[in-house]
């Protein structure tokens, strides 16, 4: 009976010995854990005897307490669960995309926060705060910072320089520069049209009420000149009418108005302030009627009158140009360099045209 406790006391002891020597000593490791970092179940433990690491992923994907469940076998095959717990912590700052100046003028309506684009590594929103001050309605230069703060404290920050200008203030009655589309200057002078130098009178430019007192002394000399040479082979140039003041083409006007109608009077007659007659440059010749165009007077103003300064100012079939039907007997004078281009070899070109302007009531 003494052997048979002997014998079951020695097997015991043998079995606890057996057990004691085969179950795995674990020692594990203090690991700090970052948010997402890739981990196995190997990372947590230190030494292992007896024994050997099942070897297992660990999700690292969510901020705070982490328990990690670490398996081993041991030599007989038995396995053991081991529970630890750890913290993911996370370590790394949000970033900042910003412009580092922006330029604003005084009173915009700005919204800084909205310039800058914030992200983490973590976090879905991140707190983003601008620090410092400044005063949209003072011109100035202010000196910000933004800052962006993730939910584990971790922060950026990123300098900003805000410039408030002074904004542009639209000068009050600065002369605007025209141009034609020819790309001539149009200038205004005391009311009066100038384009190119060269002044205009026609249904879109008139002229002051009070402009004008005659034909000018340039237009005589010139008319004479060419009268002499007209003379000078037997030819008779008279002017029927030049000069007509804004009064007197109120009246001119108004009785053709009267006889046909406003419509068909503007497209023969200028409306007051609107007839070259008023620059003293201006001439009607000879005869006012289609039928001067069968006198030798008409023909030798055609072939010579530019060479005197003179232009045919309204020619035929340009009524949508000038604004009036076809007159033979209404001449300009232009000066004898403008006058050339205009005759153009007996291919009269019309000032509109050379010009890029219109002839239109407004
Ligand atoms: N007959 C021209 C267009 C004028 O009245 O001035
Ligand atoms: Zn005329």
């Amino acid at each position: 009976m003494k052997k048979v406790i002997i014998i079951v006391i020695l097997i015991i002891f043998i079995l606890l010995a057996i057990f004691g020597i085969v179950t795995p000593i674990v020692t594990f490791k203090d690991v700090n854990v970052y948010v997402n970092e890739s981990l196995k179940s190997n990372d947590f433990v230190g030494k292992v005897s007896l024994g050997k690491i099942v070897s297992e992923k660990v999700d690292t994907s969510k901020l705070g307490k982490l328990e990690v469940e670490i398996k081993i076998k041991s030599f007989l095959g038995i396995t053991k669960k081991y529970k630890r717990e750890y913290q993911v912590i996370d370590n790394i700052e949000p970033s900042i995309e910003a412009k580092s100046e922006i330029v604003v003028y005084q009173g915009d309506n700005i919204d800084l926060l909205k310039d800058a684009k914030v992200q983490d590594n973590y976090d879905k929103d991140v707190k983003l705060t601008l620090e410092g001050d400044y005063d949209i309605n003072k011109v100035g230069e202010y000196n910000l910072k933004y800052i962006a703060k993730d939910s584990s404290g971790n922060e950026t920050s990123c300098d900003l320089k805000l410039k408030v200008i002074a904004k542009p203030v639209p000068k009050p009655n600065a002369p605007e520069a025209s141009k034609t589309s020819k790309g001539y200057a149009i200038e205004n002078r005391n009311g009066v049209t100038y384009v190119n130098g060269i002044l205009i009178v026609n249904k879109t430019y008139a002229l002051p009420k009070n402009y004008g007192n005659g034909l000018t002394k340039e237009t005589e000399v010139a008319f004479y000149k060419m009268q002499t040479a007209a003379k000078n082979e037997g030819l008779t140039l008279k002017i029927v009418s030049g000069f007509r003041s804004y009064q007197d083409q109120v009246i001119v006007y108004n009785d053709w108005v009267n006889k046909d109608g406003k419509s068909v009077a503007d497209t023969y007659s200028a409306r007051a302030g609107h007839s070259e007659h008023q620059t003293g440059l201006a001439m009607d010749l000879n005869w006012i009627s289609n039928r001067f165009e069968d006198t030798n007077e008409y023909r030798w103003l055609q072939a010579n009158a530019y060479k005197y300064g003179f232009i045919m100012r309204y020619l035929k079939n340009k009524q949508d140009v000038t604004g009036y039907i076809y007159e033979p007997w209404h001449y300009r004078y232009v000066g004898v360099e403008l006058a050339k281009e205009l005759y153009n070899n007996g291919n009269w070109i019309t000032l509109e045209d050379y010009l890029g302007i219109d002839s239109k009531y407004k």
